[in-house]
């Protein structure tokens, strides 16, 4: 069993469960394995991993994925950021570069310097009243609609990419698919499904994004 397929079945958490499990920082679950997965079949060139958390998706990229030769990562939380860093330096992997920046989505870089860029977004539609306001709701709840981050993060997405590079981006049932379909396609992106996997509360698609 591979490393990822471990993880995959190790972790079927309930959400609840996730935040008795952490609460700063989140670990990686089913989601986080399909994105692995979908960057393994399509990631090339300088990758950058939007919202890191545990850095999990961006080591194993490193470790794991030839057609990418150098990973940044990326989240708002610094303590995701601090565990990502611990995780790259951990690392037995000395060929592929990661370093890790601290930022608000895309706001941190330049105009046209990625070949990829991944993201699992925090998606789950969230009642205002309900939120936590700790780490852990940054990283699950997208909002009152579960699409504003993912809507941000579309917004900005052309500027960084270069114009042949491609958006790996997770998107849940529970956020709308349709609706956020739309959205990439005004945003000036086709779209096409890598990875879809249904589970007993939501299905989970990676779509990759190209500039039309
Ligand atoms: C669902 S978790 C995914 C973590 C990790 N990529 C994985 O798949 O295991 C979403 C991550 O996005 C980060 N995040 C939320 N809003 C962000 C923002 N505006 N900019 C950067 N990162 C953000 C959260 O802190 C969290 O680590």
């Amino acid at each position: 069993m591979t490393d990822k397929e471990a993880y995959t079945d190790a972790i079927d958490s309930t959400l609840a469960e996730r935040r008795e499990i952490e609460t700063t920082v989140y670990q990686p679950a089913e989601d986080s394995a399909l994105l692995a997965n979908a960057i393994h079949e399509q990631g090339r060139g300088r990758l950058l991993e939007v919202g890191t958390g545990s850095g999990w998706v961006a080591v194993t990229t490193a470790e794991d994925v030839d057609a990418v030769t150098e990973v940044v990562a990326s989240d708002i939380n610094p303590h995701a950021c601090r565990a990502a860093a611990q995780r790259a330096v951990s690392s037995d992997d000395t060929t592929t570069p990661i370093s890790v920046v601290q930022g608000d989505l895309l706001t941190a870089f330049d105009t046209n310097s990625f070949e990829t860029v991944a993201f699992n977004p925090p998606y789950l539609p969230t009642d205002p009243d309900a939120e936590w306001d700790d780490w852990m709701e940054r990283a699950l709840s997208g909002g009152p609609s579960g699409r504003e981050v993912i809507e941000s993060f579309i917004d900005s997405l052309s500027r960084v990419l270069v114009p042949d590079g491609i958006g790996l981006v997770i998107i849940s049932s529970l956020t709308g698919y349709e609706t956020v379909t739309r959205y990439i396609e005004t945003a000036g992106f086709s779209y096409s499904v890598v990875i879809e996997e249904s589970y007993p509360f939501e299905t989970l698609s990676v779509l990759a994004l190209r500039h039309q």
